[in-house]
Order: structure tokens, then C-alpha cells, then sequence
């Protein structure tokens, strides 16, 4: 599979929504956590995956907005599990030239949580080779219609003026503002659904959908995921043969 992939056309930020621990966990008797935990495996290898093939954005929906409707022992499990890998995980990202970046309304979030997610941060802000984005209590919605509260209050106190607004200078207000557009998401488990995931970014994305439940998404998920992106013919509004 590996040396299938062309290495001159990786696509240079992949998003994934993560999704489908809850049935696998079904599948197998277990309670919804039990999915979760098994889920952290597939982060790893994915990140592992990502950093191999020379992939130099990865981001992660591991909790929107609406998640927090979830049941309280779900919840409560998931920050925990979150909290617990990463405190585990951060010096090995760190090792292994990974820098992490959480994306969200980080307010939200158990203070322990909070603190655990900026050190990780703080601890790989000079790594390059690969940037792992936790998109955490994230929204599209959430996320765009604070760039227009920034917005609209930089105008108030005359900083910005309405001629000056752009696409540029929007994108510079969303949480998305340090790295470029995803080229591809792959969301698993069967769902043909983008629920509330950067919009705005993904105005041009390639969207990949596989029945794989997120446990099961292995290095080689990914490596197929990448092979098919590889052989679409991304136009941008052109025809064929303005691209070529
Ligand atoms: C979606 O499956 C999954 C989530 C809402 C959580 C994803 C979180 C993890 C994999 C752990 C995150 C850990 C790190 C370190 C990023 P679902 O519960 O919606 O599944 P279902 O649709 O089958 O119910």
C-alpha cells in the first residue's frame, strides 16, 4: 500500500472525524467508553501514520459543541481519557517532533483538562515535523460566528474598516488561522455527514467516507484514504484541461 502513494502529491492537512466508537463498542457488549478507549489506538496510529508519509497537518474532531448533550458519565469519561493520554503521550509527541494544538471554546472545558491540554502545548510549540490540531468543544457555527463578534468589535473601535474585510482576513479571525485549508477529510463509520466541522475550511476539501469504525482505522485506512485522494482530479471551478 505504502509504496503506492505517490510521495510528490501528499495532501498537506488531513482532518478526520472520528467517528463510530459508540457502535463498535455495541458490537462487542461494552459500554461506550470501552469504543473511546480503543479509539485513542487508532489516534496513535494515525498520528504515527501522518508523521511516516510526510502529511504535515493533521487535525482531529474528538468533541464538538453538541457533544456536551452526551450523558454526564460519557462526558465526564471522555475528558478523563483525555486528560490520561495526553499526559502520557506528551513527551513521546514532543520525542518524535510533533507539536499539538487544541482548537475550540477551550473555556468549556474541566480546569485540569485545560491545564493538561497547554502544557502538551507548550511543551512541542518549537516541533515541525508534524502538527496534530485537537479540534475540542469545536464548532463551525461556534467558531464563525465568534470571527464575526472579533470582527465586528474591531470595526466598533475603528481598528478595521468593512473595505478591509476579505477571505483573507476573515479566515485570519477563525481558530484555523495558523494553518492552511485540510486538502482531505476522512470521516469513518458510515455517516455521510460534515456535522458542524470546519466549514469554512473545507470549501474545497476532497470528503472520503469509509464504513471502518474509528477503532478499527488502522495506518493502512489511512494509506488508502490517501491512494484515493491521489487519484481524484481536484478542478477548483476549472475544466480538465485548464489543469493540465
Ligand atoms: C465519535 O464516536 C467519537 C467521539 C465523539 C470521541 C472521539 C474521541 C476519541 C477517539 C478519544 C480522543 C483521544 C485523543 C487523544 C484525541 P461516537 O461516540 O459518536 O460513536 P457512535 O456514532 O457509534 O455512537
Amino acid at each position: 500500500m505504502l509504496d503506492l502513494i505517490d510521495k510528490h502529491k501528499i495532501p498537506s492537512h488531513v482532518a478526520i472525524i472520528m467517528d463510530g466508537n459508540g457502535r463498535w463498542a455495541k458490537e462487542r457488549d461494552k459500554d461506550r467508553l470501552f469504543g473511546h478507549q480503543h479509539g485513542v489506538i487508532s489516534v496513535k496510529e494515525v498520528v504515527e501514520g501522518c508523521a511516516e508519509i510526510g502529511i504535515k497537518y493533521l487535525t482531529l474532531y474528538a468533541f464538538s459543541t453538541e457533544n456536551w448533550n452526551r450523558p454526564e458519565n460519557e462526558v465526564k469519561g471522555l475528558m478523563e481519557l483525555l486528560v490520561a493520554t495526553i499526559r502520557k503521550e506528551a513527551e513521546s509527541l514532543n520525542k518524535n517532533g510533533v507539536r499539538l494544538w487544541v482548537i475550540g471554546d477551550l473555556d468549556c472545558l474541566p480546569e485540569n483538562c485545560k491545564a493538561e491540554l497547554l502544557e502538551a502545548t507548550e511543551l512541542t510549540k518549537d516541533n515541525t515535523k508534524l502538527n496534530v490540531i485537537l479540534a475540542l468543544s469545536y464548532s463551525s457555527k461556534w467558531e464563525i460566528t465568534n470571527a464575526v463578534k472579533q470582527i465586528a468589535e474591531k470595526i466598533k473601535n475603528n481598528e478595521l474598516q468593512v473595505d478591509d474585510i476579505n477571505e483573507e482576513v476573515f479566515a485570519s479571525f477563525l481558530t484555523t488561522k495558523n494553518f492552511p485549508d485540510p486538502e482531505l477529510m476522512i470521516r469513518t463509520s458510515g455517516e455521510h455527514r460534515i456535522s458542524n466541522f470546519l466549514l469554512y475550511q473545507m470549501a474545497y476539501s476532497e470528503l472520503y467516507f469509509t464504513h471502518t469504525h474509528w477503532p478499527d482505522f488502522r495506518k493502512k485506512n489511512l494509506y488508502e484514504a490517501i491512494l484515493n485522494f491521489q487519484n481524484r482530479e481536484r478542478r477548483f471551478g476549472k475544466i480538465s484541461e485548464q489543469l493540465y
